[in-house]
């Protein structure tokens, strides 16, 4: 998501800083600005867009001597993507950068009105900085004022601070966001992230949660709850595809662990305590809309699938699902009463778009469900939600995925409030439940070791089923469609229902059966649809949070109450099963045979 730099010392500041943004900008982010303090003056360059924006703004500034200077790209999460939101945030003498979620700023925000303060964004980093310029005044000592700002901050953050009061040191702060310093001789580099800094710094420290501090003149007094303390630094990582990889072995593995992260993200501002808030749609943007047409392709076709059982039941709006490139050819009829809905990861797909240009030209209204700001298909459809799940890399969709089913969840819950389809009560129980989401999300060692050792026994077979029921059937599409994107195993996703059609004539001990077993959805229909494989001698790996004893393999689940919930713990297996497969196969599961990450042709 959002990246952070810094640097003090005596080199060409601006290039430091738009080259270390660059560095950062796979993370994802939708506008970029940068600060710097030189000869005790402060300038600042802000853009909405591409950094070459950024770029063009700064052509004609330079910024020898020594200073100090800071930057960030920002993906939007409090406030629209403009320019008054983009950071580095400014107070009167004072500018911020931050990565993370200040969650009492609303309170925070609040008291410093009340003072008189004014406030120039909507965002939650503002408050870093005036928090700071009313504690300098009182103390006139800026890095006291700087350990009460930090004092007060409750959340997620990573954060950079530079002022006129202290023109040749960056205070810094660091608690569940990442932050590293980096050091070269006597200067001295921050980064969000060490790809950024990679062929500048020498060495690096990772600063740890509850740390903050301030670096100044070629060095760094860092502490935490305890006093100042001490620190050693490490060499830095000399591949910067590696080091933008963190630590996993390939971008897809690091895009699973990252779905609790880029969920909650989805969520922000938009999960509210008993409503549903999208600040992109307008008042009466579903007036005379009754019923709802999603087109997309690949993964978001599974994820339109999905919500299509979500509109129905819980909105109560009819809602049909259609692969984009055949509803293109198939004359449908289509009533201006319909919101046509596209899902896509890159905004680029052709047959996404060109469906959506069929529909507008019936005269639909439209909206799309869709992880990157001013592709193709955001600019030509009437509003979009943006998933926000930062860049994903890996060809075999998983994040968005993730992203795309809560934008659509929330979507279904904003509808029937609007439409007062459901009752108050339906909408606190699916609200607690989405709160749920970022922690059934995330991947324990426990659960990512045991799928590891389960993926040895299924290299072989003459073929997978995944099976799931209702929602869950949707998921079995995707679970077989992401195995055979990265193994190249042959898998299908079935109805658990519909196998007794005909599939169930291919089952015997070289079948792999990957049966999706929710405790709260059909739990004892899927189960004798799973009877009927075992019958027949199938091997089964059942996922569910019930033991199951007919499996030859099982996975317990956790998440227990809610489909919903269930339904993304469920993903996340399926996904790692899929890759640990993969892996053992020798395949390159970043960049599967055949595959493109964006299809821009028919
Ligand atoms: C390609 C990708 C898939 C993706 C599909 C739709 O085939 O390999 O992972 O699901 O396109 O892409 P979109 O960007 O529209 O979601």
């Amino acid at each position: 998501m959002c990246g952070i730099v810094g640097y003090i010392g005596p080199k060409e500041k601006k290039e430091i800083l738009l080259d270390g943004l660059q560095e950062l900008e796979y993370r994802g982010y939708d506008s970029a600005g940068i600060a710097i303090v030189e000869e005790g003056a402060l300038h600042h360059f802000k853009a909405v867009g591409k950094l070459e924006n950024l770029r063009r703004k700064t052509e004609n500034f330079t910024s020898s001597g020594f200073g100090t200077a800071i930057g960030h790209t920002r993906w939007a999460t409090h406030g629209k993507p403009t320019e008054l939101n983009a950071h580095p945030h400014l107070g009167k003498f004072s500018y911020v950068v931050h990565n993370g979620i200040i969650e009492n700023y609303q309170a925070l925000k609040r008291e410093l009105q009340e003072e008189g303060i004014d406030f120039l964004s909507q965002t939650d980093t503002e408050t870093i900085v005036h928090l700071f310029e009313k504690y300098y005044t009182e103390t006139q000592d800026a890095f006291e004022a700087f350990r009460k700002t930090v004092e007060k901050l409750e959340g997620a953050y990573a954060t950079l601070l530079i002022t006129e009061v202290a023109p040749d040191t960056i205070f810094f702060a660091k608690n569940g966001s990442p932050m590293l310093i980096g050091f070269d001789g006597d200067d001295i580099y921050f980064a969000s992230s060490d790809t950024a800094v990679i062929g500048k710094a020498k060495e690096v420290y990772y600063l740890e949660d509850g740390e903050y501090g301030y670096a100044k003149s070629g060095k760094v007094h860092l502490f935490d709850a305890n006093g100042e303390k001490e620190f050693t630094c490490k060499p830095l990582p000399a591949d910067k595809l590696s080091a933008q990889k963190e630590g996993y072995r390939f971008f897809m593995e690091k895009e699973i662990y990252e779905q609790s992260e880029v969920v909650g993200d989805a969520m922000l501002g938009r999960v509210q305590d008993e409503s549903i808030y999208f600040e992109e749609l307008s008042e009466g943007f579903f007036d005379g809309i009754e019923a709802i047409k999603i087109c997309a392709c690949g993964t978001s076709y599974h994820a339109a699938l999905t919500a299509s059982y979500l509109f129905e039941r819980i909105a109560k709006i009819r809602c049909e699902v259609e692969i984009a490139s055949e509803f293109r050819y198939k004359e449908p009829l289509l009533s201006s009463d319909t919101l046509f809905v596209t899902i896509s990861q890159s905004g680029e797909t052709a047959d996404t778009l060109e469906a959506l240009k069929m529909a507008k030209r019936a005269g639909l209204k439209s909206l799309t469900v869709c992880n990157v700001d001013n592709s193709s298909i955001v600019r030509e459809s009437d509003t979009a939600i943006l998933t926000r799940a930062g860049i994903e890399k890996g060809v075999a969709s998983t994040k968005a995925f993730a992203t795309q089913t809560m934008a659509l969840w929330m979507l279904v819950l904003y509808i029937g409030e609007k439409r007062g389809t459901i009752d108050k009560e339906t909408l606190c129980r699916e609200i607690d439940a989405m709160r749920h989401v970022p922690k059934a999300l995330k991947v324990t060692d426990t659960l990512h070791a045991r799928i590891h050792r389960l993926s040895k026994r299924y290299l072989h077979g003459h073929g997978f089923f995944f099976i799931g029921r209702d929602i869950f059937y949707p998921l079995a599409l995707e679970g077989a469609l992401k195995l055979k994107e990265i193994s190249y195993l042959h898998a299908e996703g079935y109805p658990a229902g519909e196998m007794k059609h005909g599939p169930i004539a291919l089952a015997d001990s070289e079948l792999f059966t990957i049966a999706l077993m929710p405790k709260t959805m059909h739990y004892e229909k899927i189960k004798s649809n799973v009877e009927e494989l075992s019958a027949r001698d199938a091997t089964i790996c059942a996922i569910s949070p019930l033991p199951f004893e007919l499996a030859d393999d099982f996975i317990p689940t956790t998440f227990d109450t809610h489909p919903m919930v269930e339904f993304f713990e469920m993903m996340v297996i399926t996904q790692l099963l899929a890759m640990e497969i993969a892996i053992r196969l020798g395949n390159d599961v970043d960049m599967p045979r055949n595959l493109a990450k964006s299809v821009t042709v028919e």
